[in-house]
Formats: C-alpha cells, sequence, structure tokens
C-alpha cells in the first residue's frame, strides 16, 4: 500500500514456547519455500547450536533466540558478508534498548565490558554459484542472570541486565533489532556490503591496533589495516607482510 514503509524481515514472525534450535527450524521451513524475511523467535531452545558445534545456553524467558531466512541474489563466497549485518544491526538494537556500550569483536560476537552478550550463526544452503537461502541465527543474552551460565563456558559471557542493572523489554528487543536487520539488508541489496563493513569496521575499532592472531598451531602479531570484502581480517605483521585472517581467535594487544 502506498505510504507505508516495506518490510521485508520480520513480514512473518512465528513464536514458539520453546523448540530445539530456531536455526533448525528456519532452515527446514526454507527448504520447503518458506518466504524471505519469515522469521523464527523462540522463548527457549533445548539444543541451541552455538559455532564450531558448541551449544549456545537457552534458558527460557530470558533472551531472544531468533533465525531469519534470507534468499541474497548472491553466490556463495559472498554469503559471509551477511555476518556484518547481524553484527552491525545487534550493536544498534543494543544501544537502542540500553544504556550500554556494544564492542564488536571479529569475527562476529558482541561483547559488553569482554564479555559475549550475543553470539550469530548463519547457515546456508547453496549450489555452485548461487546461494538458495542463508538462515541467520541471532542469540542475545538480555536478561539472564550471572548463576545461569554455570562454569563451562569457553568464554566468559554476561547479559545486558547484568551489564547495565536494567531488565530488557524482550519484545521490544526483538522489534528494534528486526527493524535494524530490515534496514542493514535493503541497504545490503541496493549498495552492497561495503557501508556496513565500513560501519562494523568504525564500531569495531579495531583497525590500527595491534593484535595476536592464533589460527590452530599458529599465533602471530600485528597490526590489523581493516577487513577485505568477505570479511577477512587484514593483518600487516611487523616483516611488511600482509596475512588474510580467514578464522581464528584475535585478541587486543594495545
Ligand atoms: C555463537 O557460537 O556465537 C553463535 C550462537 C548463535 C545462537 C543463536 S540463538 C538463535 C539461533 N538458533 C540457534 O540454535 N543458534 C542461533
Amino acid at each position: 500500500m502506498a505510504g507505508l514503509p516495506a518490510r521485508r524481515i520480520g513480514g512473518s514472525v512465528i513464536c514458539l514456547k520453546e523448540t530445539e534450535s530456531t536455526n533448525a527450524v528456519a532452515f527446514k521451513l526454507a527448504e520447503e519455500g518458506g518466504v524471505e524475511g519469515t522469521v523464527v523467535i523462540a522463548d527457549a531452545q533445548s539444543a541451541g547450536k552455538g559455532r564450531l558445534g558448541r551449544v549456545w545456553l537457552s534458558p527460557p524467558g530470558v533472551n531472544l533466540y531468533c533465525s531469519v531466512i534470507l534468499r541474497p541474489p548472491i553466490s556463495p563466497v559472498a554469503a559471509c558478508q551477511l555476518t556484518f549485518l547481524s553484527v552491525v544491526a545487534v550493536a544498534r538494537a543494543v544501544e537502542a534498548c540500553t544504556t550500554v556500550t556494544p564492542q564488536i569483536k571479529w569475527p562476529n560476537d558482541i561483547l559488553v565490558s569482554g564479555k559475549k552478550v550475543a553470539g550469530l550463526l548463519n547457515e546456508m544452503n547453496a549450489e555452485t554459484e548461487k546461494v538458495n537461502f542463508v538462515v541467520l541465527g541471532i542469540g542475545v543474552n538480555l536478561n539472564m542472570r550471572a548463576d545461569q551460565f554455570g562454569t563451562t563456558l569457553r568464554h566468559p559471557a554476561t547479559s545486558l541486565f547484568e551489564a547495565g542493572g536494567v531488565e530488557v523489554n524482550r519484545v521490544q528487543f526483538a522489534r528494534t533489532l528486526l527493524a535494524e536487520l530490515d534496514r542493514l539488508y535493503e541497504v545490503f541489496l541496493k549498495e552492497g556490503e561495503a557501508p556496513i563493513r565500513s560501519e562494523w569496521l568504525e564500531r569495531s575499532r579495531i583497525c590500527g591496533r595491534g593484535v595476536k592472531v592464533s589460527c590452530g598451531e599458529r599465533e602471530f602479531s600485528g597490526v590489523v589495516e581493516g577487513l577485505d570484502a568477505f570479511g577477512a581480517l587484514l593483518v600487516r605483521l611487523s616483516d611488511g607482510k600482509l596475512e588474510t585472517v580467514l578464522s581464528g581467535d584475535v585478541s587486543l594487544i594495545n
């Protein structure tokens, strides 16, 4: 209808009380032809999936667990660019809904005071040349209490409540996040990933900083020069060589 803003993401939202994983539900829906922009949100996940086969803690009623189906007209190698989009959308939503300052940690973590508050897991179905669909999975620790994190996490984690001292309204947070995702996805489709990558870089404040990189057995240090169009971190070593870091653990050293 003329005059109404077109909403691609969040046109259809499926809310579940509990599921194994919103990513698994959204993936199945997408395989069955689910339309672009469909969102699956759950109050709790019994088998929330994290990256690298890890578990994502998903207790009921306190956090946001959501997955979005996208069908971008891009090649599989470009699909990692959608990670910038989720990271920037989460950072914007945190700023809009709380007084907490989010920090971005490459490649796709959102931290507060050095502890993880949100994680992103993109899963893709693609052919050699084209993406059929991508599921953007987003988990944000909104109101989880410190004692709900247990003692088995590999990296320190927190919630926006623990960091800011104020309960976050889950519905308002979800609405804000989906609106930001929608805005950024329209930019992505019209102008490509560059403007979003540039906001990512600005927010991460990582350019020009010294970092230590661990990739499997290998460790090295250098100064970050930026990100390439596929999200790899560009690190200048002391001998002048430029390393393109596709995966690994990166920590700031100054
Ligand atoms: C990470 O390891 O940092 C990624 C965590 C991603 C968690 C979210 S919660 C909603 C969606 N459903 C899942 O099973 N995982 C993602």
